[in-house]
């Protein structure tokens, strides 16, 4: 947990953006997997986090705008439940920690909205995505289940993403730590995968790795030789000589913060030839993302600079032809990198996607594409200090997608199937970076993990 005046702070700053009525956040509770007593990896809700600290199911907390006052809704633990899961602070004491001061049943929750509601006052309330809370909500706010989101309060999800997405110092040093995990996750995966391997051995290993050091895996782990699947989340082939894999993955810092890094690397330690001529283009665009990063310009451009360089680079080695300006203009590089350079990055590993991307990624200067590809960028917006982003180019050959645009004769103009069809075996290479905002530009996040060739053939030919 933060300090005391890290939560006060943050609830002050919100409190400015509301004019009236009555915030209620809900806190995520335990989800059973197989019964009710067996449960998922339980996860507070982010902006629960961000606001009140508490980690603990069956929690809800009101920011009372027009009176001025802060409640945290929840019980104290039974005897039976010390007796199963050991001794608690009380609720005040914990509440007390993250400055709130009150404290109440958690079936007063109903009680209290009733009588807002009885007088006409505002309830805002953000978007929900567990099924669970939007029961919840049915039964407090009496609206259907399956509308809830139709009613949750623009204001508050502005004010929420525009606080949430700057990130502050001790946000910042808590990326980081997460991407301290990210590096030996990194590195032990390079140095730990062997021909003969099933994937799931190593992905294992890796997730060991982010329990051990933090608190797990920030979202499931792609490892793949088939990194030309995107999301790719099946760990049962078994790696070969001369394959390249994919690594994805990320940690969860003590503060619930994420990292998100990419890095593909020979298993047996040396590129071919082909693999790294299509390396260094995806290292390339990279790099420019990072480079183009910068306060004023939208991400949206720093998408474009990114898909540029991937196009001009795949047009030097024959996979594409003519105007690389008017190909990117139309989409046609999309057929390489089907998706958007990147996200921004905090709490969640895609921060704030809970509150849907068009209310905070695009606004009325920046709308979002409808290309395919392009249409996959979930922020867009001008870029100001303190956003942490992603920035992830790939270049993916991708079987089923080739053979229909090849049918489709689709942008043949820009695109030399015969040569890309060659190339239907080659897999996929991404390579992702956090980075952050800063007054003139940016800052790669984190300890430097290897990340051009030689480095990655270094670390990856270190076997253990
Ligand atoms: N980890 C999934 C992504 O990079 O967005
Ligand atoms: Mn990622
Ligand atoms: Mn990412």
């Amino acid at each position: 947990m933060f300090s005391t005046k890290t939560y006060t702070t943050r609830r002050a700053q919100l409190k400015k953006k509301i004019d009236n009525g009555v915030i209620l956040l809900l806190g995520n509770n335990d989800a059973p997997m197989n019964y009710t007593d067996n449960t998922y990896h339980y996860r507070q809700d982010s902006t629960f986090l961000y606001y009140f600290g508490l980690e603990q199911p069956e929690l809800a907390a009101v920011i009372d705008i027009d009176e001025n006052k802060e409640i945290i809704f929840g019980n104290d633990f039974t005897l039976d439940e010390i007796v199963w899961m050991g001794p608690q602070q009380t609720m005040k004491q914990k509440a007390e920690k993250v400055g709130v001061k009150v404290t109440k049943p958690a079936d007063e929750l109903e009680t209290f909205l009733k009588d807002a509601i009885g007088k006409k006052r505002k309830i805002h309330f953000i978007p929900q995505y567990r099924h669970d809370n939007m029961l919840k909500f049915q039964k407090l706010l009496g609206i259907d289940a399956n509308k809830i989101n139709d009613y949750s309060s623009i204001s508050l999800i502005k004010a929420i993403t525009e606080q949430r997405s700057v990130k502050s110092k001790e946000e910042i040093a808590e990326i980081e730590n997460a991407i301290s995990i990210s590096y030996e996750m990194q590195t032990g995966a390079m140095s730990y995968a062997k021909p003969g391997m099933m994937e799931r051995e190593i992905a294992g290993f890796i997730a060991g790795l982010a329990s051990s050091m933090g608190n797990g895996i920030a979202f499931p782990i792609i490892f793949s030789r088939n990194g030309q699947t995107l999301h790719n989340h099946f760990h049962g082939n078994i790696l070969k000589e001369g394959d390249i894999v994919v690594n994805d993955s990320g940690a969860e810092s003590d503060e619930h913060y994420a990292s998100d890094i990419t890095r593909t690397f020979p298993v047996s330690g040396k590129f071919t030839a082909q693999q790294r001529e299509i390396y260094q283009i995806v290292l390339d665009a990279n790099l420019a993302g990072i480079k183009g990063v910068k306060p004023g310009i939208s991400f949206r451009e720093v998408h474009f600079k990114s898909a540029l360089v991937i196009a001009e680079g795949l047009k030097a080695l024959g996979f594409m032809k003519g105007s690389m300006k008017e190909a990117v203009k139309a989409g046609a590089h999309a057929l390489f990198f089907p998706h958007g350079l990147g996200h921004l990055l905090g709490l969640d590993v895609h921060d704030l996607e809970n509150f849907g991307e068009n209310n905070f990624g695009y606004d009325e200067n920046v709308k979002r594409s409808t290309q395919f590809g392009s249409k996959s960028l979930r922020f867009a917006r001008i870029l100001k200090p303190g956003i942490v982003l992603t920035i992830e180019p790939g270049i993916y050959f991708i079987p089923e997608l080739i053979d229909k645009w090849k049918a489709e004769k689709k942008f043949t103009e820009y695109i030399n199937y015969p040569k890309v069809e060659s190339y239907k075996k080659f897999g996929g290479i991404r390579i992702e970076d956090d980075v952050v905002v800063t007054n003139t530009g940016s800052r790669v996040l984190g300890i430097p993990i290897p990340k051009t060739i030689d480095e990655v053939e270094a670390a990856a030919s270190e076997k253990i």
